[in-house]
């Protein structure tokens, strides 16, 4: 494992690294942390403009702008903390006769990318976000894919623990649910203590990073233990792949050592004063004329946004079928947090998912850039440089860097012991 840095900072690399959610999260928590390098690559796309704000905010220096899974390790520095957000993706690995170690995933998959860089470089920690599904894909073998993912962290020498976290939760402005995982290398003071945890639910409840930073209470029930067996191949092909694979096994939280999970369903335990979707917004006098909803649009909006049971016919296939769906709150309360945001938010045209807020006058508008950096609890004006439709998408794609603060603020106190 590669030694601290200079005055005892935490290196940090900052992969699939978007507009830099982690970045701004860490720097708030503490300066000790210091990102030595970080690496944003749109596929497909010849405008990189999250790259372009990346740099623009925190400079060029040690930042890469080309596709992760053609960066030599080399090419990264030694660091002690990997972070990132990355997809939902098929985790599977399949046998092949021709490799190594006989064992291969999915190509473009890019987990492995992040596995690659821990298998070289083995910092000490890291901390990646996802979205909560990853805890039950696929819906043929549920939680196939994080088991994948656990065993092969533990073949590595790491031990994890996870926690799904909605930020509205904890008082802050979006209902943004996700699963946010901190590995620690066996050989670090936290890792050593992980592993001497004799009772796993005090980690998850009392003694863990997110039990400190997100206080949370036992849903109903005891921890679960299960052990992933077999090699990655093997736990492809049997993981929860029986009769009763209705159900993934893992919970909400959970710790994994040595391929052994403990996991426990968790509430929130959090009483202080909720932030709204109402205290993000800007005064009515500063928002441009584009985002209010001309009065011969809001018909096509209400029908969006409204209940419907329609006979349709697939274009295709000619085949009819009855479609069903519920309706959204419209416009979106200003009492409570809002909905999480999404890449489609931005741009004129009517939608279901947009966000569309009631002003004092009555006025139908959608949100500006600022309002959806809020949300997210970026600094005002962080992705200013490229299209208002292109400032949504990378707040879609984005997190709340709230979350990643107070994460941050305790992992530095505890990573000092
Ligand atoms: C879920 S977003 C993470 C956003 C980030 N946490 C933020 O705060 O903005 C994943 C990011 O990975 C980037 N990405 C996708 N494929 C990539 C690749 N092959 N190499 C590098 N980056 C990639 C996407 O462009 C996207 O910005």
């Amino acid at each position: 494992m590669p030694k601290k840095g200079p005055k005892g900072n935490m290196r940090v690399v900052e992969l699939f690294a978007g507009v830099g959610g982690f970045r701004v999260g860490l720097e708030r928590a503490s300066d000790h942390f210091d990102t030595v390098w970080s690496n944003q690559w749109e596929p497909a796309r010849k405008k990189q403009d999250a790259s372009a704000i990346y740099v623009a905010r925190f400079g060029a220096d040690g930042h890469s702008n080309t596709d992760i899974s053609t960066v030599p390790v080399r090419d990264i520095p030694d660091h002690d903390l990997l972070v990132g957000g990355f997809p939902c993706q098929d985790y599977s690995v399949a046998r092949t006769l021709n490799k190594a170690d006989g064992l291969v995933g999915k190509k473009g998959v890019l987990w492995w990318e992040i596995h690659r860089i821990l298998k070289a470089k083995e910092p000490g920690y890291f901390f990646l976000e996802n979205v909560d599904r990853l805890l039950k894909s696929p819906a043929t073998q549920r939680g196939r894919d994080f088991a994948v993912m656990l065993a092969s962290l533990a073949d590595l020498g790491y031990a994890v623990e996870w926690r799904v976290i909605n930020a509205a939760d904890y008082g802050m402005p979006q209902r943004r649910r996700r699963v946010f995982f901190l590995g620690y290398h066996k050989s670090t003071p936290l890792g050593k203590k992980l592993v001497a945890t004799k009772r796993p639910e005090n980690w998850l409840l009392r003694k863990g990073i997110f039990a400190e930073a997100f206080p949370a209470q036992a849903k109903d029930g005891k921890t679960i233990r299960s052990r992933i067996e077999g090699d990655l191949a093997e736990v492809t092909e049997h993981f929860n792949n029986g009769p009763h694979s209705r159900n993934g096994p893992f919970g909400n939280a959970g710790v994994m050592v040595d391929r052994t999970v403990d996991t426990l369903a968790v509430i929130a335990d959090h009483h202080g004063k909720g932030t709204t979707l109402g205290d993000v917004l800007l005064p009515l006098d500063e928002v441009p004329a584009e985002f209010f909803i001309p009065e011969a649009k809001r018909k096509a909006w209400m029908y969006l946004k409204g209940s419907k049971r329609e006979r349709r016919t697939n274009a295709a296939n000619g085949f009819s079928y009855d479609y069903m769906e519920g309706a959204m709150a419209f416009p979106d309360a200003l009492d409570k947090p809002a909905r999480t945001i999404i890449t489609g938010e931005g741009g004129s045209s009517p939608s279901r998912f947009k966000h569309v807020v009631c002003m004092p006058d009555g006025r139908l508008r959608r949100l500006t850039p600022v309002e959806l950096e809020r949300l997210n609890m970026f600094p005002d004006g962080h992705t200013a440089g490229t299209a208002d439709g292109r400032r949504a998408f990378l707040m879609g794609n984005a997190l709340v860097t709230g979350v990643i603060e107070r994460v941050g603020k305790v992992l530095e106190r505890r990573v000092k012991g």
